[in-house]
């Protein structure tokens, strides 16, 4: 499904708004300080995600992992809804918190438990981004499902490592957005003139782009490096040193997110593909007709988690 871009006619919405309030003094002037000030009230990573996976370690009993995260209600919620959407409860009837600890084994509890502590990042609208409420989450599940499909395929044994970092890529978005939104004059100004992408007209009029300010978060929330990293360069995961596989197949799976159709918005404007990043994930021509057949097999699965009619979508209204 290609990706219903709402440019240019939602844009001049904007930039009629922009001009009757917001518009920054001067182009010039990098909101930066600001951003880096904004980031840092984020609230910290819920700590239960941690506790559940220093429980599942040493194989704790189920009513002791219930306890630590029946001691955060909300996040309590979040698990229980992920647990009885169709993709997770696909095998198992799961009536309470009990049933899906015990059901679900350590893996998919795991995932499920950092899927809700992620989603009280992204309830709001970020529509700065041209994304609706809802969407940047969707983006979100859907990235992350689809880098771990990707790091399976290609025999990459962190597979959880590379789902947080999917799951947590544009977290820099949530901060962001804001600054998008006032200052989109300039950047779409700079894109239009410059002829670069929406990323590099970001940077250059923030300050900052989202991939930079997302790896400052993850740091904050001391994510392990290869998250860090990953979510550091999901745009150019060449530069990612150390971690160039987990960044190349955060890159893949956002691409393929975008292109199937979940969360669009303005960064896809002006977008490159480097087929370099294929080749360091050793995907060869040969090779690519299954890669993506696996991949596209993982859209009923992210639509099972993150349809209208599932639990997720709730997140943003309780
Ligand atoms: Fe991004
Ligand atoms: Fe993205």
């Amino acid at each position: 499904m290609n990706c219903p871009l709402p440019f240019p006619l939602r844009f001049g919405t904007h930039l009629i708004e922009l001009k009757m309030k917001d518009k920054p003094k001067s182009e010039t002037s990098l909101p930066i300080e600001e951003i880096i000030k904004a980031a840092e009230r984020l609230p910290p990573f819920p700590a239960v995600i941690w506790k559940v996976m220093s429980l599942l370690r040493r194989m704790a009993p189920a009513s002791e992992i219930e306890a630590v995260i029946q001691y955060d209600q909300a996040i309590a919620a979040k698990v229980l809804a992920l647990s009885r959407s169709a993709y997770y409860a696909r095998r198992h009837a799961i009536g309470s918190l009990r049933d899906a600890i015990v059901a679900l084994g350590d893996e998919q509890l795991t995932r499920v438990v950092m899927t809700a502590c992620a989603g009280r990042y992204f309830e709001s609208e970020i529509s700065g981004y041209e994304l609706r409420e809802g969407q940047l989450w969707q983006h979100a599940v859907a990235t992350a499902l689809l880098a771990e499909t990707a790091a399976r395929r290609l025999g990459e044994k962190k597979v959880m490592t590379v789902y947080t970092a999917g799951l947590l890529h544009d977290i820099g978005k949530a901060v962001l957005s804001f600054y998008v939104k006032t200052y989109l004059d300039a950047i779409l100004t700079r894109m239009s003139r410059k002829g670069i992408p929406f990323l590099d007209a970001e940077r250059q009029t923030l300050g900052m782009d989202h991939q930079q300010l997302g790896e400052m978060i993850a740091k904050r929330w001391r994510f392990p490096p290869e998250v860090v990293a990953g979510i550091g360069y999901h745009h150019c995961p060449k530069k990612a040193k150390a971690h160039q596989d987990i960044a190349a197949a955060v890159f893949v799976a956002n691409r393929t997110a975008k292109a199937m159709g979940f969360g669009c918005g303005m960064e896809s404007l002006v977008e490159s593909y480097e087929d370099e990043v294929f080749q360091l994930l050793g995907i060869t021509p040969g090779k690519a007709a299954q890669f993506w057949t696996d991949m596209s097999d993982v859209s009923d699965d992210i639509k099972h988690v993150v349809s209208e009619e599932s639990p997720v979508l709730g997140l943003a209204q309780e």
